[in-house]
């Protein structure tokens, strides 16, 4: 099956876009913090063609065609995320009359591994070559989120759309969310990024996603400044109420951690980079009690199968664990953790 069976003509563009998994810096974008994350191997693909007044799309990976007018509202499907996209680059002024896509995905779902950023990117990037629209990668980024915030209606930040974007593969986009400023460091030489996914999915994800940014936000309003980003000194916030306190010193402690993670990029200090790691998984489970038991003990077992670090990735309450192996230790430890967790897939 293909576009032309699908829809009786070829395709007159297509493009393509990764998933990915964050490094260092969980739930700091939505305070205007840093970010690292690496885009995956597994992208989505998109073609497209062109439509009047509707958007339709059929998904490979769900064997359905679905197709809705331009005006339609949000229905809680694969198609929402097609007409956010189209939806967003109206509001942005861009004539788009509508259109067709044909969509395959090998970035895993429901993993916390951004496969709809994925989707949004890779259709947005067959948009602007199928109506030659004037968007840079980064104004991609922000249509995207645009339409799974405006649209979809998933308030995230901009981490996982600039990584889809702007990501390059081997190498961590960090990400100073502010600004917009970025750049893209070689990984530590003679190691792999190993995706640990024990098919959680994620549970409450949304409410308590939701739960921390307003925690985040009341933190730096008593604060009494923009954002958390802004707080450079850890011992201010223990003048907080609690949970507030320890809210807000997972965020202010994970921006020093990413500084210091780009640090241990750009020495090639593999280990330092993996301490990070893990130490941000411990304040995302301890401070800002977003991790489950099962993700806890995913990461110490990695630790102990030989990573050099590990945490969960994404925004928590399940999804996946992202560890950094030494290459010549991958297989064995790959072994050792399927011995430990025979439903365990490795990415
Ligand atoms: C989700 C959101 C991102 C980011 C992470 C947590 O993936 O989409 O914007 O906030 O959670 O780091």
């Amino acid at each position: 099956m293909g576009f032309k069976e699908i829809f009786g003509a070829l395709p007159e563009a297509s493009a393509q876009a990764p998933g990915r998994v964050n490094l260092l810096g969980e739930h700091t974008d939505y305070q205007e913090g840093y970010v690292l994350p690496t885009p995956l191997p597994h992208c989505t693909q998109v073609e497209a063609g062109r439509a009047e007044g509707r958007v339709e799309a059929y998904s490979e990976n769900f064997k359905e065609l679905r197709a809705r007018p331009l005006t339609s509202p949000p229905q809680g499907d694969f198609l929402d995320y097609l007409l956010g996209v189209v939806w967003a680059l109206r509001e942005a002024g861009h004539g788009v009359p509508g259109a067709r896509f044909y969509v395959r995905s090998q970035v895993p779902m429901g993993a916390g591994l951004s496969s709809s950023a994925a989707l949004e990117v890779a259709a947005l990037k067959a948009l602007r070559l199928l109506y030659r629209l004037p968007l840079s990668d980064r104004e991609v980024a922000l249509l995207a989120q645009k339409a799974e915030v405006d649209y979809v209606g998933v308030r995230c930040g901009i981490m996982d759309q600039m990584a889809a974007s702007l990501g390059e593969a081997g190498k961590a986009l960090f990400l100073d969310t502010r600004t917009l400023a970025h750049e893209n460091l070689p990984l530590p030489p003679g190691t792999r990024v190993a995706v640990l996914d024990l098919g959680l999915g994620r549970r409450l994800a949304e409410a308590g996603y939701n739960e921390r940014r307003r925690e985040a936000e009341e933190a730096a309003r008593r604060l009494g400044v923009r954002a958390l980003r802004d707080v450079a000194d850890l011992c201010l916030v223990e003048s907080l109420p609690s949970p507030l306190d320890r809210r807000a010193r997972h965020i202010v402690g994970e921006n020093l951690r990413v500084l210091r993670g780009v640090e241990a990029l750009r020495r090639g200090d593999a280990r330092a980079f993996g301490e990070l790691m893990t130490q941000s998984h411990r304040s995302l489970a301890q401070d800002y009690e977003v991790s489950l038991p099962e993700l806890d003990a995913l990461v110490e077992e990695a630790l102990k199968a030989g990573a050099l670090g590990a945490k969960l990735t994404g925004a928590g309450f399940g999804g996946a664990v992202v560890a950094l192996v030494e290459a010549p230790r991958y297989a064995a430890f790959q072994e050792a953790l399927k011995a430990r967790f025979p439903s365990l897939r490795t990415l």
